[in-house]
């Protein structure tokens, strides 16, 4: 019998994604069905009863879709963090999880400097605003968004550092980029940081008061990362203490009415993650996840597994 290949995405692919998707599983002699947009996660629940495989991006893989995944094998985040899928329950149903590392890197990173430069613009208020040209940027973790983010600041003529605690400081710095010892010195160093940290037990709220305070004057964080790893009690204090800070994140806060409100003209939220929300982006990670799974399937190939 035919191979079920379900794509799970409330946050749709654009449509050319969707196309080279459906060509690599008809290719393989594969069925392909599509749940876009769904709001209820019955309708996930109902989707993911009778499929081999699926792709999804930040939908939420949890206990209950496994349990209800009665046939599923493989599940693959067609992008970077993995954060939304419960590893443990992956492995304790038989499903190998996978991410696709790097396929939305570059879409991501460029929307970090849309950010950036919307923030020192004064977020396009008329009045005169500040350059990046010539500014220290920090990278807080130089893995394939951090390096994309090197390499566009590279063109803006900024002065880039980076922390990263799993690369030595030889594995940076042959990039050009300069290697800080410890996180403390990147945000006392950089005027502008730009988080690319994934949310993991350790990193859930490791950006605090005490780090931000050490930011020199007039510092910009940007946050295309995950919200999880902000503190958000503590950065609402820091930007009530420094008023020199401004924020610009992609992952909409939980306390975003009570930013906006006591920051105005420093603090900015995109609606819905949007990092990597083109249509390139979408194509390579959707096209790298079906190959993964028909990989997968034909010829056992676990090569970006991220479960035991
Ligand atoms: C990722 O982890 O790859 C990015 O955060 C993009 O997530 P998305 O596919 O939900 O937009």
């Amino acid at each position: 019998m035919s191979k079920k290949i379900l794509i799970a995405t409330d946050k749709p692919f654009a449509s050319e994604a969707v196309k080279g998707i459906k060509n690599v599983i008809d290719q393989a002699g594969y069925e392909l069905v599509l749940l876009e947009k769904y709001t209820e996660k019955q309708q996930l629940l109902d989707a993911v009863a009778n499929v081999d495989a699926a792709i999804i991006r930040s939908d939420i893989f949890d206990n209950d879709v496994f349990e209800a995944a009665k046939q599923l094998k493989i599940v693959v985040r067609a992008g970077a963090g993995f954060d939304n899928i419960d590893l443990e329950a992956a492995t304790s149903h038989g499903v190998c999880a996978m991410n696709t590392p790097g396929q939305n890197a570059n879409a991501v990173a460029e929307l970090a400097f849309g950010l950036a430069v919307y923030a020192v613009r004064n977020f396009y208020n008329g009045t005169s605003g500040t350059e990046l040209a010539g500014k220290k940027l920090g990278i807080h973790a130089y893995g394939n968004v951090g390096r994309n983010v090197a390499r566009i600041a590279k063109g803006f003529n900024m002065e880039v550092y980076a922390f990263d605690p799993f690369l030595s400081a030889e594995a940076i710095e042959k990039e050009g980029v300069k290697a800080v010892k410890t996180v403390e010195e990147l945000y006392s160093t950089c005027e502008f940081v730009s988080l690319h940290i994934p949310a993991t037990a350790e990193t859930k709220n490791s950006i605090n008061y005490e780090l931000l305070n050490k930011l020199p004057k007039k510092a910009l964080l940007i946050n295309t990362a995950r919200k999880e790893v902000i503190n958000e009690a503590e950065i609402v204090k820091l930007m009530e203490d420094r008023i020199d800070v401004k924020y610009v994140t992609d992952i909409l806060p939980s306390n975003h009415a009570e930013m906006a409100e006591k920051f105005a003209g420093r603090y900015f939220s995109t609606p819905k993650k949007m990092g990597a929300q083109t249509a390139e982006a979408n194509t390579n990670a959707g096209i790298a996840a079906a190959n993964q799974i028909v990989d997968f399937i034909k010829n056992g190939n676990e090569c970006f597994r991220v479960n035991k």
